[in-house]
């Protein structure tokens, strides 16, 4: 039986997109359900068209509104791909240990409240850090604080704009989630991962240590 995934997006869904293609009909991974706090969210019509089940929260703070989606669709893992609400404490409560998010850096630097789109971008640019980088955590009740389970290193270019620095990370991102949801499929919970190196190179172009792994 694959795992069953719910991913929860409030936009694009590019994430999401990357996800649902790289799990071909042989994954142990399903996306069986896409949850979003907005009805205009592009990435609901990208499912809808897959005829992926899609829900738009009334209540985005409503645990129980959460709960009954959930065990509704029978999720195993829940995956935040660009979701920017916090997630209700009793759903972390019901779903403890199995919630992953992706953030766009190198986590524990520059994530935490008011830490996202644009703004991560621009803060690892005046920060004038050479590396940042995409990480996928565990979700606890703060933003962006659970344990790290992967993230991929992506380099910092002399000219880079926030627009050009979030292309290159989010290109890192839709290779580092299913990677991180297929590790998870394969040992039935969220688990330590890491990239194969065989995977195609586009965000292993910061040299040495380009990929790692959560201690
Ligand atoms: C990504 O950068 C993700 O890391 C962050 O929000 C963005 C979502 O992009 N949490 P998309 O909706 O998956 O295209």
């Amino acid at each position: 039986m694959p795992m069953r995934i719910a991913v929860c997006i409030s936009g694009r869904g590019s994430n999401l997109v990357a996800l649902v293609t790289a799990l071909g009909p042989d994954a142990p991974a399903r996306v069986v359900l896409v949850l979003s706090n907005r009805a205009s969210a592009p990435g609901l019509e990208y499912a809808r068209a897959r005829g992926i089940a899609t829900a738009v929260l009334v209540a985005p703070s409503d645990g129980a509104e959460w709960l009954g989606r959930l065990s509704e669709a029978k999720v195993d893992l829940i995956v935040l791909a660009g979701f920017l609400r916090l997630v209700p404490s009793a759903v972390i409560a019901h779903y403890r240990d199995r919630i992953i998010n992706i953030h766009p850096a190198l986590l524990p630097s520059f994530g935490g409240p008011g830490m996202y789109g644009h703004r991560v971008h621009e803060a690892v640019l005046a920060g004038g850090v050479q590396e940042t980088g995409a990480t996928v955590h565990l979700v606890d009740e703060e933003y962006d604080r659970g344990a790290t389970l992967g993230q991929i290193r992506v380099p910092v270019h002399g000219g880079d704009t926030p627009d050009t620095l979030a292309e290159r990370v989010l290109q890192a991102e839709h290779r580092l989630l299913p990677a991180a949801v297929l590790a998870a499929a394969r040992a039935g919970r969220p688990v330590p991962f890491a990239l194969d190196r065989s995977d195609p190179p586009e965000a292993q172009t910061s040299g040495k240590n380009s990929v790692c792994h959560a201690p």
